[in-house]
């Protein structure tokens, strides 16, 4: 049995417990061995439910605890996140964790970190909730030069621009609406404002090139600016609006940014509704693939999480990441790109 740790027990990080419990023997059976849930770390106490025997409030009985092989990271947020997790890698732990905050800023130092301590730093969830997408980047199409990543990248705003236009509610309304079922991020301007898709396009871009890609570069439009008159307007000539994340190679320069784009039903992304995430990547060799799945949710988050568990525990004492350089990439002007 291994022994695993929880850092925060709010939405994801109360789904991994349940992802955990739910499906224990099946992942036993895929990890090799039963997984426990030894500590959970939290700023709250939760009395009345059988998780508080686990939680602890103090970091170092969790990272000094030889026992404890793999944290789970589910806190969100940069400090003390970041503190947190390297300590964890510098003392033999692998880290799983949700938190593209945290990925997008040290992503590549967490890396280096983890392969020098022969340890696995892992992240799928962080893009895409429950799609596989860090995966299939870092084992699948590895024999491909990539030259485009185009996704929807939030759950949330793809919600309210779906709500918008398929039952013509109102911007908040359908934003509330999200918030309740657990989508949104504790502060919504990172959905609207389309930092979220940001952070997320940068991990992605990062790890299809090699090299860091610095989030502030990325040109970033969120939905804030779209009216009930522009959706009715898209309805009107057969399309939608969508808030796209892109990559692109062309000539050796990267152009990524986030945008509103006006699409028809000839995009394989049109369809992509409610809280679904589609993701589109297009390989020199392979051609074009797509990811598809519910993008946000506790579940299908959590259950990325775990999976990337279930990998740590098949690969202890492995590292199993390709490395990034800490050296920026540098972005090209969208301005000069081809659309
Ligand atoms: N707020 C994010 C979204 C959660 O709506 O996509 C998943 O990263």
């Amino acid at each position: 049995m291994i022994q695993i740790s929880v850092l925060g027990y709010g939405t994801v990080g109360s789904g991994v417990v349940e992802v955990l419990n739910t499906n224990k023997e099946s992942i036993a059976k895929r990890a090799g061995q039963e997984i426990n849930v030894k500590y959970v770390l939290d700023l709250k106490d939760f009395e009345g439910d059988p998780i508080q025997e686990k939680v602890v409030h103090d970091y170092s009985l969790i990272v000094n605890d030889p026992e404890v092989k793999i944290v789970v990271e589910t806190m969100g947020g940069v400090n003390p996140a970041y503190e947190f997790v390297k300590e964890a890698l510098l003392k033999g732990k692998s880290v799983c964790t949700s938190n593209k905050e945290l990925v997008a800023s040290h992503g590549a130092e967490l890396l280096e970190v983890a392969k020098k301590n022969k340890v696995n730093f892992l992240f799928e969830a962080s893009v895409g909730g429950g799609i596989p997408i860090i995966r299939p980047l870092n084992q699948s199409l590895t024999a491909d030069e990539i030259q485009e990543i185009t996704g929807i990248l939030n759950g949330t705003t793809n919600y309210i621009l779906t709500k918008m236009s398929q039952e013509g509610v109102g911007f908040e309304t359908a934003l509330k609406d999200a918030q309740e079922k657990g989508y949104a991020e504790r502060n919504p301007e990172a959905d609207i404002e389309g930092y979220d898709a940001c952070r997320k396009i940068a991990i992605l871009t990062s790890l299809a090139y090699g090299m860091h890609v610095n989030f502030e570069d990325i040109y970033t439009e969120g939905i804030t600016k779209i009216t009930d008159v522009d959706i009715r307007y898209a309805k009107e000539a057969g399309a939608v609006i969508k808030m796209f994340g892109t990559s692109k190679k062309v000539d050796n320069k990267v152009f990524a940014m986030i945008s509103p784009v006006m699409i028809n039903s000839t995009n394989p992304l049109y369809s992509v509704n409610d809280v679904f995430n589609g993701i589109f990547v297009k390989g020199n060799l392979l051609g074009d693939v797509m990811f598809y799945g519910a993008g946000a949710g506790k579940l299908p988050t959590a259950s990325a999480v775990v999976s990337d568990v279930v990998d740590a525990v098949k690969h202890l004492g492995i590292n199993i990441m390709q490395i990034w350089s800490s050296k920026p990439l540098e972005l090209a002007d969208i301005n000069d790109s081809v659309h």
